[in-house]
């Protein structure tokens, strides 16, 4: 039996501009998650710097900073048991080019840097990154 686990998501700003929001929102609701928070929100391109400042040393964290930044996200706090790696499984390999049939980057994303959506890679990351865009008063009761 899994315990219920919550993952933070991301519509990124090419699926926001393309109108692909509610068909991601639907397929969110398909596969078993409740969405427990959610926002839109355009980052400033130093919000988008410390979000991924994981990846601050690879060689393409300007250009994704500066696309984060581009428009709105749709950022969201998912549960469902197995959340992040159901996620995972969904939106499939970060390439669209090496994603599976019907996972939602083969379905939406344009390319490696542009493809739709984000998801937590573990359960603290998840912690921190639900932190980064909910405060303490929209995370309560989660
Ligand atoms: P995401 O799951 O949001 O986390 C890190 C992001 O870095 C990843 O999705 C991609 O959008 C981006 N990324 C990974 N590899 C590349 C690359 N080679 N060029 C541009 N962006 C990349």
């Amino acid at each position: 039996m899994f315990q219920k686990e919550y993952t933070l998501i991301m519509v990124k700003p090419d699926a926001v501009r393309s109108n692909f929001t509610g068909k991601i929102l639907a397929r969110i609701e398909e596969e078993g998650f409740a969405i427990r928070a959610m926002k839109r929100v355009r980052l400033s391109l130093a919000q988008a710097q410390e979000f991924y400042s994981v990846h601050a040393a690879r060689p393409f964290y300007g250009e994704l900073c500066t696309f984060m930044a581009s428009g709105p996200v749709v950022a969201a706090i998912l549960e469902r048991d197995n959340a992040v790696l159901h996620w995972r499984d969904v939106i499939g390999a970060t390439d669209p080019a090496e994603a599976k049939e019907n996972t939602i980057r083969k379905l939406f994303a344009k390319s490696k840097g542009e493809n739709a959506v984000h998801g937590s890679d573990s359960v603290d990351n998840a912690k921190i990154e639900a932190a980064f865009f909910f405060s303490g008063l929209e995370l309560a009761g989660q």
